[in-house]
């Protein structure tokens, strides 16, 4: 099973020049407690974004080439895809832009920190209809003068 999780501004957006476009300690920890113990599914893009291997966590890269320093690169996507999207076990994607694109079609839950604000952006998350799944606040919060609620939606 896939679950996608994200932070977004207002419009979707996601990053800037390769990387990303807010800053949220509480988001950060979010993040890590909620990924930690499982396998993580990143574009080469957000791997090279990042000063490296994410810990506690098995690290999947997304990439036509090999890569380096993650603990697997899928180069088939359609094939990975195929293989783990009816598994019990809880796969996170986090991203990017690209990669969310491709695996939203298949994932039950989206977390996504959706942050009121709007940013200058060069990376998108993807339109999707809301209408298809149930959605729960899991808490909202406000940091820096930004104000953001940790949502989980789940597919109907
Ligand atoms: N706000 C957030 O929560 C969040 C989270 C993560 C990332 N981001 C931001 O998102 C931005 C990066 O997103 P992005 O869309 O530019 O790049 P990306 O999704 O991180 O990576 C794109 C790369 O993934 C590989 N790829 C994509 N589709 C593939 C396929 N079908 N088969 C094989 N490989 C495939 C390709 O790698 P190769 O070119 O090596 O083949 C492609 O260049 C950054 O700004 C980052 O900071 C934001």
């Amino acid at each position: 099973m896939f679950s996608i999780i994200a932070a977004i501004g207002k419009k979707n957006e996601l990053g800037k020049n390769g990387q990303l476009v807010f800053h949220i300690k509480e988001d950060m920890k979010f993040f890590r407690e909620t990924t930690n113990g499982h396998k993580v599914v990143m574009g080469r893009k957000t791997w090279e974004s990042l000063p490296g291997k994410l810990p506690k966590r098995e690290n999947y890269v997304v990439s036509r080439k090999k890569v380096e320093g993650a603990d697997k690169t899928i180069n088939d996507l359609n094939q990975f895809i195929k293989a783990n999207k009816d598994t019990e076990e809880e796969i996170f994607i986090i991203g990017g832009g690209a990669i969310y694109a491709a695996f939203l079609p298949y994932a039950k839950n989206l977390y996504l920190t959706e942050i009121n604000k709007s940013v200058d952006a060069d990376v998108f998350f993807p339109i999707f209809d809301k209408s298809k799944y149930d959605k729960t606040i899991i808490k909202k919060g406000n940091e820096n003068d930004l104000s953001y609620s940790f949502a989980k939606y789940t597919i109907k």
